[in-house]
């Protein structure tokens, strides 16, 4: 279990985690009415530093989910920003931690429906290493359940009840013993993993799917396209991938702000490559962990330090 911050923010203030709480009969907690984002923070021994990442763009994705689902988000970024800054100070953080922010409906009403002008945000943080143990590699499964369609529930919203779907897909691999499973979308085509984007890499092109494709508009996913454009030259292709393209990659990983990027072994039980992490998989993994922590030149754009 990973340590939890004993500061949150909720109701407009910074107070003590155990503290912060919410009503039982609140819509975030009856139907799932809110969306999150995941914000990683990164420590730098040596400028003694801790950088949050991307913060903007995760500041415009739960803005952009509010206006989907017609929630409130009334913060202005320098105010977002300066919350999550004062909670990192509150907490004295010196270690790489994931920051959870969550807009969520306090409303205590009976109906399920989103404008109802109670929507709080609260933030919580805790210390967080690795969320995949990679050492190895990750065995994967294509799930049995579909990701559902954005004309039913939108993908891009980031929703907290959306997440019972992830959640689906992510016991069913568990409990077949698998590490975690892949979505194919309503189209049969591949989607993402239960928290992930997803990339493969063949004859040293790199795919993955569009936007269009039903997933979430990874920001580890954007880094990513950048980086391997930019800093390896590689070409990126996003496109449709069909199931059985993902058996023959010669390379396949997951992307995201608690996953990183997580080297994955097998799918369905079918080595990938050659069973061991791929070149350019160690190598991008290098790069964004330098540009995530202030260690490679020219992408400081993406930090926001808190000291
Ligand atoms: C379903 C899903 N897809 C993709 C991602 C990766 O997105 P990001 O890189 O913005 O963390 C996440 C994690 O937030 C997720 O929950």
């Amino acid at each position: 279990m990973s340590k939890v911050f004993q500061y949150s923010y909720i109701n407009n203030k910074i107070g003590k985690t155990a503290e912060a709480k919410v009503s039982v009969m609140c819509k975030a907690l009856q139907y799932g009415l809110g969306c999150f984002t995941g914000i990683r923070g990164n420590w730098n021994k040596q400028n003694k530093n801790l950088y949050l990442f991307r913060l903007d763009d995760h500041y415009k994705r739960v803005k952009e989910s509010a206006k989907i689902l017609g929630m409130k988000l009334n913060y202005s970024y320098p105010r977002f920003q300066k919350i999550l800054i004062d909670l990192a100070k509150k907490n004295n953080i010196k270690e790489d931690i994931y920051i959870r922010p969550t807009l969520y409906s306090a409303s205590t009403a009976l109906t399920p429906r989103f404008d109802n002008q109670k929507d709080d945000l609260a933030v919580y943080m805790i210390s967080l290493k690795e969320y995949f143990n990679t050492e190895n590699g990750l065995n994967v499964c294509v799930s049995s359940w579909r990701r559902f369609d954005d004309d039913q529930f939108s993908v891009k919203a980031k929703i907290t009840g959306a997440y019972a779907n992830s959640a689906l897909a992510k016991t069913e691999a568990v409990q077949n013993g698998y590490d975690e499973a892949v979505f194919l979308n309503r189209d049969g085509k591949v989607c993402e993993a239960s928290g992930a984007n997803i990339f493969g890499i063949k004859d040293n092109i790199v795919y993955t799917p569009p936007l269009g494709a039903n997933i979430l508009n990874g920001i580890t996913r954007k880094t990513l396209i950048e980086l391997f454009e930019n800093e390896l030259g590689l070409e990126v292709h996003e496109e449709l991938i069909d199931r059985s393209m993902l058996y023959t990659f010669d390379e396949l990983f997951f992307s995201g702000t608690a996953a990183k990027v997580a080297w994955i072994r097998s799918v369905d039980k079918r080595k990938i490559g050659t069973g061991k992490i791929g070149k350019n998989t160690i190598k991008i993994k290098n790069i964004f962990e330098r540009a995530s922590t202030g260690s490679l030149d020219g992408y400081n754009k993406w930090l926001t330090p808190v000291y």
